[in-house]
């Protein structure tokens, strides 16, 4: 059951003139669109360089910064100051190492709500963790939500990088609190590159483009506000959990309503959906005004958040829930002069219910490209090898199934007290203990009302189908039973990911091979307020007897 009331807009920006707009600012609300650069993160400069490693420094740092040039500065948290923080670059075969540093002052940017399972007294309110996503590393290494730091406190971490080469990206996976310090800003992203990648001859240098997508709130002010919401819309105190936070604005590599200057050619955008608990459904537009008639420019997908797809799969739209990504080719020849948007339908929830998705204020733009530089290239195109490098994984192999059953808790009022998996928490013991080198089917069942991104450690898995399923029945405590016919992945979904989108009443089943390493990983839903509270299980990899 979902809460119906009485709901406050969800923009709600001042409307008085205020210090800030009398020095010249403006409000949030209010700010010009497509005026600032989208900045582009820069690639960190190793401390050392051995045949063996790459070793790297990372601070985690508070730091203010104009988040758009007509709003105050924004106080920030970021990895070696910036949001998103500077680009690891990694080779498949060769070790990164990083030392990763706490060094974040003792108050934290927003109010802890110290309820919620892993918040809890003693934990202080500044901690923090970073995981690379979508990395398989040593469970030491990965980043676990316990493993946090203190302020003063650093931690040496390993990356082998002995998989595919990917677009990851690294945030903070601290206990009961990943949303907010991932909403403070530390964010970031983990280019992993192979041979088999750099044959290809896709775009690169400045024709490569990190896109981090992302929402903000901000206050007149300049401050950044973290306002979870209800399901319908209503906005919790600080310090208050709630199942989801959207921002009012987009914010595109840590700026309001960039734009960037291209070329009429092939750009390769390398692009994480780093909200909270937004979906984006992007597509690309060249009409004036997103209430215009669309006027859609096409785009391929070449690889998604494992890396490399089988083919190029050209596509108008792309959904991709929290934690995903897409590896995509945009062509801008023949565009010259022109301005195309990138907008974004998702509902919000997603995907929503009629009644709800009215309360919250779609982001319907994110940014713009202005096709306004000379070209400087000529005649360069990518190609694909005419062998895939995507095998399809066969079900039949998979030497265990698992099933998880995805609920969320209300009080009488139909307010959210929690989602979880298997009715069971964080802390409970252990029940997934998979064997290394053998493949499991997961299937996920979604018995709410909202879409989760299902996210798993340290590998990669391929999805091998959705169907409906009878929820009336489950829920009166039968059997499973599955109805319909199943869908296998679209195209562009047929490859390797470790985060999956399973839609509401809906059964998502993948087929996951446990390679890597033995010993403790999480699993858990990438809308951050979910896994903050409590939708989040370990796992344990275990040796072949
Ligand atoms: Cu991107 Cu466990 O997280
Ligand atoms: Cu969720």
């Amino acid at each position: 059951m979902k809460l119906l009331g009485a709901a406050a807009p969800a923009f709600a920006f001042g409307t008085r003139a205020s210090a800030f707009e009398l020095k010249g600012f403006k409000t949030p609300g209010t700010v010009d669109r497509y005026i600032d650069p989208l900045p582009i993160p820069k690639r960190l400069v190793p401390v050392a360089n051995h045949a063996k490693a790459t070793q790297y420094r990372v601070r985690m740092m508070e730091f203010e910064r104009q988040m758009h040039s007509q709003l105050p500065p924004t106080r920030l948290w970021g990895y070696e100051g910036q949001c998103p923080g500077p680009v690891i670059e990694a080779f498949r075969g060769k070790t990164v190492e990083v030392r990763w540093e706490n060094r974040l002052p003792k108050q934290h940017l927003f109010k802890v709500d110290t309820k919620i399972h892993g918040a809890m007294a003693p934990a202080p309110a500044v901690r923090a963790v970073p995981h690379v996503h979508g990395a398989r590393t040593y469970s030491g290494s990965d980043g676990l939500p316990e493993d946090w730091l203190v302020p003063g406190q650093s931690a040496d971490y390993e990356y082998p990088n002995e998989q595919r080469a990917a677009g990851l990206w690294y945030h903070d996976h601290a206990m009961g609190i990943t949303r907010l310090n991932v909403y403070a800003g530390l964010t970031g992203f983990y280019l992993l590159r192979d041979d088999e990648e750099l044959a290809l001859k896709l775009p690169a240098g400045e024709f490569e483009v990190p896109l981090l997508l992302q929402d903000r709130t901000l206050a007149d002010d300049g401050r950044l506000m973290y306002v979870p919401t209800l399901e319908d819309g209503t906005k919790l105190p600080p310090g208050v959990w709630g199942p989801e936070c959207f921002g009012e604005l987009p914010v595109v590599n840590g700026a309001i309503f960039p734009r960037m200057d291209v070329e009429p050619g092939q750009y390769r955008f390398r692009v994480v959906n780093g909200a909270n608990a937004r979906f984006f459904h992007l597509y690309l537009n060249l009409a004036a005004h997103p209430t215009d008639v669309p006027n859609l420019v096409r785009f391929h997908q070449i690889g998604s958040d494992g890396g490399l797809l089988s083919k190029p799969v050209a596509m108008e739209k792309l959904l991709l829930g929290p934690g995903e990504r897409a590896d995509l080719i945009v062509d801008f020849t023949g565009l010259a002069g022109k301005t195309v948007t990138l907008s974004n339908s998702a509902s919000v929830p997603f995907p929503g219910w009629d009644m709800m998705v009215a309360l919250h204020a779609p982001l319907s733009e994110l940014m713009q490209f202005r096709v306004g530089l000379p070209s400087t290239r000529k005649g360069q195109e990518y190609s694909f090898p005419a062998q895939p490098p995507v095998a399809r994984l066969e079900a039949a192999k998979a030497v265990l199934s698992r099933d998880f059953v995805l609920t969320e808790r209300v009080d009488d009022t139909g307010r959210s007290l929690g989602v979880r998996i298997n009715d069971k928490g964080y802390d409970d013991p252990v029940t997934e203990t998979p064997t290394l080198g053998t493949m499991e089917r997961w299937r996920f069942i979604n018995m709410t009302d909202d879409a989760h991104p299902m996210h798993l450690h340290l590998v990669q898995f391929q999805v091998l189908e959705r169907q409906g399923f009878d929820y009336g029945a489950f829920l009166h405590g039968g059997e499973l039973e599955l109805v319909g016919t199943p869908r296998p992945p679209a195209e562009h979904e047929a490859g390797w990911k470790d985060t999956a989108v399973v839609t509401p009443k809906e059964v998502l089943t993948m087929l996951v091979p446990f390679d890597g390493y033995t010993g403790r990983y999480v699993f858990h839903c990438h809308m951050l307020e979910h896994e903050d509270n409590d939708m989040m299980r370990p796992f344990q990899v275990v040796a072949a007897k």
